[in-house]
């Protein structure tokens, strides 16, 4: 009798596939949904379906050594064709879906014919979810790239247990409706027995376009469709805090953390840590600082910001431009502020491996999570639970889905350049007992309500909501 087994299903797997002067390596991918699922997945004995990243330079040895590094780790590659790629990954995600989710409509193409291919790669991933499903496992979907999945999955098995959960906002009804696709979106959606949501304001944004766009009532927080229960649910994501707080105590990090404090001395440190982005307001967190410079010349010389920003969809136009926009204004801004020993800005283009990054969160003064949109943002809870002093302020945008959960954050709205400026300079003021009340209150949440404990939630609905559907004769 073989175990009931987890299937994750997601666009990326949570490693990607790098080469460097031939030497096949995978390194742990970037963003939230993989960070966030690694440790479940390495806990469970199920298996995680998804695309390793561009193969196609890989000759065959390296893709047969590729094919057994992701077996390890029962990792089920889901390789794409450039065309896809460019089509379903580029085109149709990250060029339509991504910037209407968050609200930045005048980035969609005027005309997008990439709706195809978005459909026939959905339908690969379900071909091979099926391929490898065996009754009584629990199939889990994953985000906005794979919205037609759990429909495409329960044609084929209609009493599987499926699960999808959205990890970027869903917008308002008034928006999402302009997506000429909108009813096969939401219908490729209702194929799942539980669809689960970072915020209320989410959940409720999509009952609202359940109602106006495909008519159907949601009655607080669940449906009928096809003679089936859909149960829609909130699960704001955690991270897996133990193990930010246990790397962030060992004496090796708390040292690396006070070498950088003391090479930045006299200066404070500012940090921030985002994907590279248009959603994450790295542009405006950068004129907020300017205007800090700029109205607090006793700060010069006394304050520094890093920034990490990770390379991400580095092939499509909007991200390109945005890197240029950021180069530019930290160099503009380093050209003018800084001195001969002092540099303003310390901006790094690339990703760093995750016990820098701890050392960097335990050795800021002051986080900056400032998107102008985001699902939830997992980086603010990073922060949180490596401070394990109870020290350092944070710094959290109002629109992203983390501020629901992290009331004792500065709250800012990254569109008001001089509030943000304004909430820099008092966070560099507030008081230590002020920073331990906040930080403390800040980390028993994070420490409770982790990666864990959303998985088990999730798990535990839909196992519930599974049960409850009428047999498939009913429908
Ligand atoms: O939820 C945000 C998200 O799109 C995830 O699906 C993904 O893991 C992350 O951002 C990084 O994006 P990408 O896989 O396109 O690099």
């Amino acid at each position: 009798m073989t175990e009931p087994r987890l299937l994750i299903v997601s666009n990326r797997l949570p490693v990607t596939v790098r080469t460097d002067r031939g030497e096949l390596s995978v390194a742990p991918s970037a963003g939230g949904l993989a960070t966030g699922l690694r440790g479940p997945h390495t806990k469970s004995d199920g298996l995680w379906i998804g695309w390793p990243g561009d193969v196609s330079h890989l000759d065959d040895a390296q893709r047969g050594s590729l094919d057994e590094k992701l077996e390890a780790m029962r990792a089920v590659p889901l390789y794409l064709e450039p065309e896809e790629v460019t089509r379903y990954y580029e085109g149709y995600s990250n060029g339509v879906l991504w910037p209407l989710f968050h609200y930045m409509v005048d980035r969609i193409p005027l005309v997008s014919t990439d709706w195809e291919v978005y459909q026939h790669v959905n339908q690969r991933f379900a071909d091979l979810t099926v391929a490898r499903y065996r009754p009584g496992d629990t199939i889990w979907v994953q985000d906005y790239q794979l919205m037609l999945v759990p429909g495409m999955i329960r044609e084929r098995l209609p009493s599987a247990t499926i699960g999808f959960f959205l990890h970027i906002p869903f917008p308002s009804s008034e928006a999402f409706r302009i997506l000429p696709r909108r009813e096969e979106i939401l219908t490729g959606l209702l194929g799942a027995d539980l669809i689960g949501f970072h915020t209320f304001s989410y959940l409720d944004q999509f009952a609202r376009s359940m109602m106006r766009i495909l008519g159907l009532d949601v009655e607080v927080d669940r449906l009928r469709y096809a003679g089936r229960n859909v149960r829609l649910g909130v699960f704001p994501m955690g991270i897996d805090a133990a193990h930010f707080s246990q790397v962030a105590t060992s004496p090796e990090l708390a040292t690396e953390a006070d070498a950088i404090r003391q090479r930045a001395a006299p200066c404070r440190i500012l940090l921030g840590v985002d994907r590279m982005d248009y959603t994450k307001g790295l542009t405006r967190r950068l004129l907020a600082y300017e205007r800090l410079l700029a109205r607090s010349p006793e700060l010069h010389g006394k304050v520094r910001l890093v920034q990490v920003a990770v390379p991400s969809r580095t092939e499509v136009d909007a991200y390109v431009t945005l890197k240029t926009q950021v180069d530019e204004l930290v160099g503009k801004i380093n050209g003018e502020y800084g001195t001969i020993d002092w540099t303003p800005i310390h901006y790094l283009y690339r990703s760093i491996p995750e016990s820098q990054l701890i050392a960097l969160y335990r050795a800021a003064d002051v986080m900056l999570v400032t998107p102008v949109r985001d699902g939830l943002n997992l980086v603010a809870k990073e922060f949180i639970a490596s401070r394990v002093d109870d020290d350092g302020v944070l710094i959290l945008s109002e629109l992203a889905g983390a501020a629901s959960e992290l009331g004792e954050a500065l709250r800012v709205n990254p569109y008001d350049i001089d509030a943000t400026a304004g909430a820099m300079a008092q966070a560099l003021a507030l008081a230590p007992e002020e920073r331990r009340i906040r930080m403390s209150a800040l980390r028993r949440r994070i420490m409770t309500h982790d990666v864990h404990r959303w998985v088990s939630l999730f798990l535990g609905t839909l196992e519930r909501s599974a049960t409850q559907r009428e047999p498939a004769g009913a429908r």
